[in-house]
């Protein structure tokens, strides 16, 4: 059987390292019938924006086979589940809780708690209900308040049963993505427009944070953010300006708010017009302090100065993934370390972190070892970081199965358990038998 291992003496070989898996709703739920619309029914009903033309209808059928699915988290032997509320299954257009939507999410909780699995959910993973887009969506300040008041009723309403919150899921991906370059809903494209969603985004975050620690003060409470480190294509001081850029504009802009209150100096550059609207006191909001940060990782990024924008985006080298990332553990290390030099970090999560590989489902059995080598490679990688004094404290494998990947549909694979969308069958795969054979060492 393939191995996935770890130093004899590693830390993440301790029982107080916490491994689990990861989920997010509108990639694995369906079950549309019984919510409200978000931003990506829309967006997939949208021709062109999906490269297999699908939509979350169905996806894994989360929805009707949750038990199942739970089983087969326990099955794996992880510490903890993170999953993601839908926002437009438990809450209605007027504000109040659905019933109906309360009781599917408690329903899960309790199962995980009957399991002894610790239950991590993100209040939201990129379902922004569309009543609230028709209104202007992150582009308007007041969907800030919307998603406190949100957090406020559903931390109420699930008591105990969560062990610990994330507010946001990567608002990178959010703002730049949804809003700026417009490959993720809403599809909106526009400099002046990723700066304004990315501030309501982080106020949303910081305005939830307080609510959160008032009604949950047990629970560990943060948010989840993703890095891609910038590396330079050269030498050249124009190359490693231009880099630096990058990173200030796609990384530390998100992270240096929540610790520091302040954007990165880069904001100055910017046109007044693609700058955010920061009202006094905004800053204050956004910087609360932590109990948690969770990393997301998956790939790095190559850049060099351009005559034209601040820095320009290179292809990347190989090995890469059948997303087309590049397969590169060295940066997950060095951004660990990077981070923890520059900023006073609570303890971190690694909250996602995995590879879409090109399965073959075979005779029953999904063999892939290239996932397995990529696991084993940033498992190393995030053991070098704690050796060199990061604080991490967990890791949790994206994903628990195959879902439906945002703008590549069901074509790319990231699951540890293959997904059969004909029949729901679920299978593990090699990865995911060796990823529970490594927890079962501890
Ligand atoms: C992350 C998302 C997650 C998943 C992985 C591959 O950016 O948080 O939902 O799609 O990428």
């Amino acid at each position: 059987m393939a191995k996935l291992s770890l130093p004899l003496n590693s830390p993440m070989l301790a029982k107080d390292f916490l491994y689990g898996v990861a989920t997010a709703s509108f990639q694995i739920e369906g079950g549309i019938e019984h919510r409200l619309p978000c931003i990506w029914d829309t967006f997939c009903a949208t021709p062109g924006k999906i490269a297999d033309a699908s939509d979350g209808a169905i996806a894994c059928d989360h929805f009707n086979k949750w038990q199942e699915d739970i089983d087969l988290i326990e099955s794996l032997g992880v510490d903890a589940y993170r999953l993601s509320v839908s926002w437009p299954r438990v809450m209605t257009e007027q504000g109040e809780l659905n019933p109906a939507g309360i009781e599917f999410y408690l329903d899960i909780l309790k199962r995980l708690k009957s399991k002894n699995i610790k239950a991590y959910v993100t209040l939201y993973h990129w379902d922004l209900p569309q009543y609230l887009e028709d209104n202007g969506g992150w582009l308007n300040r007041q969907t800030a308040f919307s998603f406190a008041e949100y957090a406020d009723k559903i931390s109420q309403a699930f008591g105990d049963l969560v062990h610990s919150y994330a507010t946001l899921n990567e608002p990178f991906c959010s703002a730049f993505l949804g809003y700026e370059v417009g490959v993720h809903a809403p599809g909106i494209v526009g400099k002046e427009f990723g700066r304004k969603a990315a501030h309501h985004l982080l106020l949303g975050h910081g305005l939830a944070m307080k609510i959160l620690q008032k009604n949950c003060p047990n629970a560990q409470n943060g948010i989840v953010l993703n890095f891609t480190p910038c590396y330079s294509n050269s030498d050249s001081e124009a190359d490693i300006k231009a880099t630096k850029f990058a990173d200030d504009y796609i990384n530390q802009w998100y992270i240096k708010p929540l610790i520091d209150g302040a954007y990165p100096d880069i904001i100055d550059q910017l046109p007044k017009a693609h700058q955010p609207d920061i009202l006094p006191g905004d800053m204050e909001i956004i910087q609360q302090p932590l109990d948690f940060l969770g990393i997301n990782y998956y790939t790095r990024m190559i850049y060099q100065a351009d005559e034209n924008e601040h820095y320009a985006e290179m292809p990347v080298p190989e090995p890469r993934t059948d997303i087309g990332w590049e397969i590169y553990p060295q940066a997950f290390t060095d951004v660990l370390v990077s981070l923890n030099n520059t900023y006073t970090l609570p303890p971190i999560f690694i909250t996602e972190n995995g590879a879409a590989m090109a399965d073959k489902f075979v005779d029953g059995e999904v063999d892939d070892q290239d996932r397995i080598d990529y696991y084993q490679g940033h498992l190393n990688a995030v053991d070098n970081a704690i050796s060199q004094g990061v604080n991490v404290k967990g890791y949790f494998a994206w994903s628990l199965m195959d879902n439906f990947e945002w703008a590549e549909g069901y074509l790319k694979r990231f699951g540890i358990v293959h997904v059969d969308y004909q029949s729901q069958q679920r299978t593990i795969k090699a990865s995911g038998l060796a990823y529970r054979n490594l927890i079962s060492q501890r």
